[in-house]
């Protein structure tokens, strides 16, 4: 099997998955319980809130985990909001994930006035458009810091500049940057930043919230005095811990791993752009996280070469957002200017740390038939 699907989610690392498994077996003690198998509970998931706290750069007290990523992001924006009630103007980008634009699209249903920044073809925000629309009335800005698509990695501390003039605290939703860059939430001097366990080759099911010293906010979910009394509700506690593990691990080897995945890209990507003719590459030529590779392959449908690669065990995305006045094209894909027919045929590969060199040279030799292939077979070949 060749996995190229890392940005849907990772495998599990497997020291994650020995000590969720240990921890599981000799720990079902309720973290909230004062007895010690209880409170031993409550040390684990400390130390895992001190894990993920040092891999972003934060104290733990600003950490809340919560049931995903997308959890994490409707819990910043509609928290924010909620605890800023005057103010009806949120502004995001028009290629964020569905977590974060549907919460958008939740927010205009209930009176908000939401500005989505456009995108240039490589998908970089408009910073004038964000200057043009921000005001004392803006509640919060929230743009992410690499698109789970095509990997462009957007000018964050810019844009955290621009909504300090107005006092307007920023979020971002940093669930594919994790791990795949310098991440340091003081440095960016951003209020509120989302993670989530299963990009970082830890469990599914657990994300976590920084929300910086002293940024109002309210509870998103409600109930019992868990996570500081911002997330009710029972933790994760064998979720928490691996991903607590998973960041550990993070610290120690994702600059080596990016360095060795980088080179690895490169040659996927120079091999696909030398062995198959007309293919379009989407995303920044250099502000990208270099491991996402997302190229459009005129005259085919994504599914169809998903599926015959798939035959080949090869997994890889198509990257589409299902919408239906764009006939499933990706909303980002249309959002940096690609025809729909052009976004439709766009496949995103995203490598990660269990890649090997053998991986893409098995994708270099079965892609370029399989393309070939289909495009014989395809009726519609549309100009470029
Ligand atoms: C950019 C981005 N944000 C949010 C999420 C959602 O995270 P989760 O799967 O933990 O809900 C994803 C997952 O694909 C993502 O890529």
């Amino acid at each position: 099997m060749v996995y190229l699907d890392n940005n849907a989610t990772t495998p599990l690392d497997p020291q994650v998955a020995e000590k969720m498994a240990w921890f599981i077996r000799e720990h079902f003690g309720n973290p909230s319980s004062l007895y010690p198998i209880g409170r031993q509970v409550k040390e684990f998931l400390t130390e895992a809130r001190e894990q993920v706290a040092a891999a972003l750069g934060a104290h733990r007290s600003e950490i809340i985990f919560t049931g995903s990523g997308t959890e994490a992001d409707n819990f910043a924006i509609i928290g924010v909001l909620e605890a800023r009630p005057e103010k009806k103007q949120f502004i995001t980008s028009a290629i964020e994930h569905p977590a974060v634009l549907e919460t958008a699209r939740y927010l205009e249903k209930r009176g908000y006035l939401v500005h989505y920044l456009p995108v240039d073809r490589f998908g970089l925000v408009d910073l004038n458009y964000l200057e043009s629309v921000i005001s004392d009335e803006t509640a919060l800005v929230s743009v992410m810091m690499a698109n789970n698509e095509i990997g462009t990695i957007q000018p964050l501390e810019e844009i955290i500049r621009l909504a300090r003039r107005y006092g307007v605290p920023v979020h971002t939703d940093a669930v594919q940057a994790f791990g795949k860059m310098e991440l340091n939430v003081r440095k960016l001097g951003v209020d509120l930043l989302t993670v989530s366990s299963h990009k970082i080759y830890g469990p599914k099911g657990v994300g976590a919230l920084f929300i910086k010293k002293g940024t109002p906010i309210l509870p998103f979910i409600h109930g019992g005095h868990q996570e500081f009394g911002l997330r009710a509700g029972t933790e994760n506690t064998a979720g928490i811990v691996g991903f607590g593990e998973a960041a550990r691990i993070l610290q120690e080897r994702w600059k080596k791993d990016k360095d060795r995945l980088e080179k690895l890209a490169e040659k996927l990507k120079t091999g696909l752009e030398e062995k198959i003719p007309n293919i379009i590459f989407n995303g920044h030529p250099e502000k990208r996280i270099k491991s996402t590779i997302n190229f459009a392959y005129p005259g085919l449908e994504a599914e169809a070469i998903l599926l015959a690669l798939a035959t080949r065990e090869i997994y890889v995305s198509t990257g589409s957002a299902c919408s239906e006045e764009s006939e499933e094209a990706s909303h980002v894909l249309l959002a940096i200017g690609l025809k729909p027919e052009i976004a439709r045929s766009a496949i995103r590969m995203s490598l990660g740390r269990f890649n090997t060199d053998q991986d893409v040279e098995t994708v270099l030799k079965e892609m370029p038939d399989i393309v070939a292939r289909l495009r014989a077979i395809s009726p519609f070949q549309p100009e470029v």
